[in-house]
């Protein structure tokens, strides 16, 4: 594992993503063995499948309770049901919950059916009940190919919140695939602002393969601001970026 810390990223750089996988799983189990109700900010998408992977083992092994734990989603498409095929509630229930011991009652969703008159209240709520939960200990974060993070897109401030956002093109063309086409991907959701996202005491951002390489490198050579939201992680004093061989190839290499 090679280590960079340019621009205010702590970055590790892994031969396989397996490792830093392996390594986040690690670092959530120590956690919770020290605080068993411990908070995590979750994503869906391709990129957190094989940390699910390692935390489901490692709780079919006997040494993660998930019991106590709590879970905040980052986001959701704006009118899919739970039960939708492409619905980020449904992919945290395959990828993660049906396979460890978390309580029904410690997991907190937004709802991609709440209706334009709930919406803000709803938005509300689930801020209210991160800020009730003590704050997120630890949020594990993708990054979009535009350099959104969570569905912050570009031209989200940093002082956003969790809100209903329009989805930008890059990441509708992204999601064609899971929706059998681009005319089937919902126009809006819903997300956890760039500035709740700050506000976890510790963020591990991955990054993996070709596809993020330019997002990687823009996320740490533009300068910080709404163009590439994933700027504002910078200097986040309890940032770990992962990023394995392919997503850094457009770094400098400075070892
Ligand atoms: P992905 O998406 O994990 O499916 O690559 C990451 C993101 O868009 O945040």
């Amino acid at each position: 594992m090679r280590r960079l810390a340019e621009a205010g990223i702590p970055a590790r750089i892994v031969d396989a993503r397996e490792e830093a996988e392996r390594a986040i799983a690690r670092e959530i189990t120590e956690l919770v063995r020290k605080k068993p109700d411990l908070v995590l900010g979750l994503p869906t998408g391709k990129t957190p499948i094989g940390v699910y992977r390692e935390l489901a083992l490692l709780h079919r092994a006997g040494r993660l309770d998930f019991s106590r734990v709590r879970t905040f989603n980052l986001d959701e498409y704006l009118g899919l049901g739970a039960e939708h095929g492409a619905a980020f509630a449904r992919a945290m229930r395959e990828m993660l919950f049906d396979h460890v011991n978390v309580s029904p009652g410690n997991i907190h969703l937004l709802n991609g059916l709440v209706g334009p008159e709930r919406a803000a209240a709803h938005c509300r709520d689930f801020e209210r009940a991160i800020a009730a939960a003590g704050g997120i200990d630890l949020l594990l974060l993708g990054i979009g190919r535009n350099g959104h993070i969570a569905f912050n897109e570009p031209g989200s401030s940093r002082d956003s919140r969790t809100r209903v956002v329009e989805l930008d093109e890059t990441t509708r063309t992204d999601a064609a695939a899971i929706f059998g086409g681009i005319e089937h991907v919902p126009k809006r959701a819903i997300t956890m602002g760039v500035a709740t996202i700050l506000d976890a005491k510790r963020i591990r951002v991955l990054a993996f393969g070709a596809a993020k390489a330019e997002a990687v490198k823009r996320t740490l050579a533009l300068a910080v601001g709404p163009d590439a939201p994933a700027t504002f992680l910078r200097g986040h004093p309890g940032l770990a970026a992962y990023f394995d061989a392919d997503a850094s190839a457009l770094l400098a290499r400075s070892s």
